[in-house]
C-alpha cells in the first residue's frame, strides 16, 4: 500500500530519512479492525520520530502518523483514537505505563489502512467531515485535555494561550472559545496574533508582553521562551498545563512564586478515548472546527512536513490516500 514512512533516523535533518511509497507492514494482531484511511493528518510527533524521539532504528521502517479516519470493515465511519495500551489496564490509557502511541511500537496512519484494536474506534459523526475528523485524534485531543480536564476551565474564566500559531495552540483557542471562556494568546507574529483573533481570541499579544490582567489557566506548549511568562501571568492558585517544550525543556522552575501564590502546575499528554467521544460530541453540538491549513494527496506528504518543520503553517496538515 502507499504509505509515508520512516526509513533512518536524523536528529538534525528529520527529513532526510523520510519517503513516501509502497510499503506492506508486518500482519497486525489477529483482533485487531483494519481502517480503511481517508484523511490523515500530520503532527509535530512525525517530525519527533524522524529525529529519533519515541521510534529507535531497530523499529524501521516504520508508518508515521498518529492521526487519521476512515471506514472500518463493517463500513462505519470512524475516527481511530492513537493511543495503544494493556487491554487490562485498569486505569486511564494516558497513565498506562506500557501504552504508545501510534507509529511508535506499531505502524502509524499516514497509509491507505492502518490497523488498532477495536477499542480504538470512535464513531465519526455524518456533521464532520473526514479531513476535520482526522485533526482530532492529538493535536485536538491533547488541547480538549488541557483545557478541560487538567486545567478544569470554566464559562466566562480566563485562559492564556502560550504560542498561538502551534498546532495544539489553535485547537485551544478554538475549543476554549466554543466553551465561552475568554482566550488571551501570545505570538511573536503578527500574522499568527491577527490568527489567534480571527479564532475567537479577546486579544492576542506579542510573547513575554504584560498582560492586562492575570489568568486563571495558561495552556503552555512554547517551554523555555514562555515559561517565566506563564508563571507571571497566572493568578494566585490558578493552573498551568503543560504538553509540550518546543523551545527547550529546562526553564527555571522559580520555586518561590510556585509555593508561595499556591500555583498548580500539570502535565497532560495526549487524551482517553472517552475524551475523544466527548470531543466529537463537543465539535457536533458546539460547530466549532479544526483550523486547516491545506489538505494535499498522500503522495505529497514530504511538502505538508516541510512546512511544518519550517514553521509555516496555519493549522493542519490533512493528507488524502
Ligand atoms: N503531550 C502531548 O500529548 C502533545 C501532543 C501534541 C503536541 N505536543 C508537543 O507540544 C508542542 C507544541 O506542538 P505544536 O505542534 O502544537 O506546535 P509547534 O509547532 O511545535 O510550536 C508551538 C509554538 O511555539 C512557539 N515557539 C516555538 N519556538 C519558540 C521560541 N523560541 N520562542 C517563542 N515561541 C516559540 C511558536 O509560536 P509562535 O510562532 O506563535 O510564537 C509555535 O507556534 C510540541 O513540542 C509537541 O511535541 C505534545
Amino acid at each position: 500500500m502507499l504509505a509515508a514512512y520512516a526509513t533512518a533516523i536524523n536528529p538534525e535533518d528529520p527529513l532526510a530519512g523520510f519517503e513516501v511509497g509502497e510499503l506492506e507492514p508486518a500482519a497486525p494482531p489477529a483482533d485487531w479492525v483494519t481502517v480503511e484511511v481517508r484523511a490523515a493528518a500530520l503532527n509535530h510527533h512525525d517530525v519527533w520520530a524522524l529525529r529519533g524521539f519515541g521510534l529507535s532504528e531497530e523499529q524501521l521502517p516504520m508508518v508515521l502518523g498518529c492521526d487519521a479516519a476512515g471506514v472500518d470493515p463493517d463500513g462505519n465511519e470512524v475516527i481511530v483514537h492513537a493511543l495503544v495500551g494493556d487491554p487490562e489496564w485498569p486505569g486511564e490509557e494516558t497513565d498506562d505505563p506500557r501504552r504508545s502511541i501510534l507509529s511508535e511500537q506499531h505502524p502509524g496512519t499516514l497509509a491507505e489502512r492502518v490497523s488498532v484494536p477495536r477499542r480504538n474506534l470512535v464513531a465519526k459523526p455524518p456533521s464532520l467531515g473526514f479531513a476535520e475528523a482526522a485533526c482530532l485524534p492529538t493535536a485536538y485531543l491533547t488541547a480538549f485535555r488541557m483545557l478541560f480536564t487538567k486545567a478544569r476551565l470554566r464559562p466566562g474564566e480566563t485562559v492564556l494561550v502560550q504560542g498561538a500559531g502551534g498546532g495544539v495552540a489553535t485547537a485551544a483557542i478554538i475549543l476554549a472559545t466554543a466553551a465561552g471562556a475568554r482566550v488571551w494568546a501570545t505570538s511573536r507574529s503578527e500574522d499568527k496574533r491577527e490568527l489567534a483573533s480571527r479564532l475567537g481570541a479577546d486579544a492576542a499579544f506579542e510573547t513575554g508582553a504584560r498582560l492586562p490582567d492575570r489568568v486563571d489557566a495558561v495552556i503552555e506548549t512554547v517551554g523555555e521562551a514562555t515559561w517565566g511568562h506563564s508563571l507571571r501571568s497566572v493568578r494566585n492558585g490558578g493552573r498551568i498545563v503543560v504538553a509540550g517544550s518546543t523551545s527547550g525543556p529546562s526553564p527555571s522552575a522559580d520555586l518561590p512564586r510556585l509555593f508561595f501564590r499556591e500555583l498548580e502546575v500539570l502535565g497532560s499528554t495526549m487524551g482517553t478515548c472517552a475524551e475523544l467521544v466527548r470531543l466529537v460530541a463537543f465539535l457536533d453540538t458546539t460547530g466549532a472546527r479544526p483550523l486547516i491549513d491545506r489538505t494535499i494527496p498522500l503522495a505529497e506528504a514530504r511538502t505538508g512536513l516541510e512546512a511544518m518543520v519550517a514553521g509555516e503553517l496555519q493549522g493542519k496538515v490533512v493528507l488524502q490516500p
